[in-house]
């Protein structure tokens, strides 16, 4: 079974949709271990309610060389396999994505290319596909490499944006419509090239 860590920085529906595939036998070549959150966030409640074990690594309290230096720890005590990033705002630290090359996903809620990379992240991606008038957009799960959003695509779907949106009312839709089916679907994916690699 492939150990998961599970990363998040706010309110966790996605890390909640990964539990419930995970508990439904969705997810059947891995288990969530862990989850890690680098800010104060309602996931860790997610995390406990769940029975999973919770961490909290304050990047802004403690600075980002030393929360990277005790994440790359925490991943190692619990032997970790994988790393999903499920609303993961801080910038993954070069030591993991080394460490786990091909082996972290994240889900950002846009059709890459489109609206993406630095500075796009929750409620801005839907505020830039409003303005510029898009008639769909999506979400993407891609493998993590030190470009922001820059790895390769897993899985993408596109969702239609609906005349009178607001950033919160397209936010919603995509979630719904398409990060809380394909994060579980490429977890999954990842989850069992992983295991048949270590057969
Ligand atoms: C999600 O929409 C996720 O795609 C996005 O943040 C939200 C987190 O919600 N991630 C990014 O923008 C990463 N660039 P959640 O905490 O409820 O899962």
């Amino acid at each position: 079974m492939v150990r998961i860590a599970v990363l998040v920085s706010g309110g966790g529906t996605n890390l909640e949709a990964l539990l419930e595939a995970e508990e439904s036998g969705r997810i059947p070549s891995g288990r969530i271990e862990l989850v890690v959150a680098d800010r104060p966030s309602y996931a860790l409640e997610r995390a406990a309610r769940h029975g999973r074990e919770a961490v909290l690594i304050e990047r802004k309290k403690i600075g980002m060389k030393l929360f990277s230096s005790e994440l790359v720890d925490v991943l190692r005590n619990h032997g970790i396999d994988m790393v999903i990033l499920a609303g993961f705002l801080s910038i993954l630290p070069p030591s993991v994505i080394d460490q786990y090359r091909d082996r972290i996903i994240n889900i950002h809620p846009s059709l890459i290319p489109s609206f993406c990379g630095k500075g796009f992240y929750g409620l801005k991606v839907h505020e830039a596909a409003l303005e510029r008038g898009v008639k769909v957009t999506g979400a993407t799960v891609h493998l993590v490499n030190e470009i922001p959003d820059g790895g390769r695509i897993l899985i993408q779907k596109a969702v239609a944006v609906l005349p009178g949106d607001s950033p919160e009312t397209l936010q919603r839709r995509v979630m719904e419509e398409a990060e809380w089916k394909i994060l579980p679907e490429a977890a999954q994916m990842i989850a069992k090239e992983i295991e048949d690699e270590s057969r």
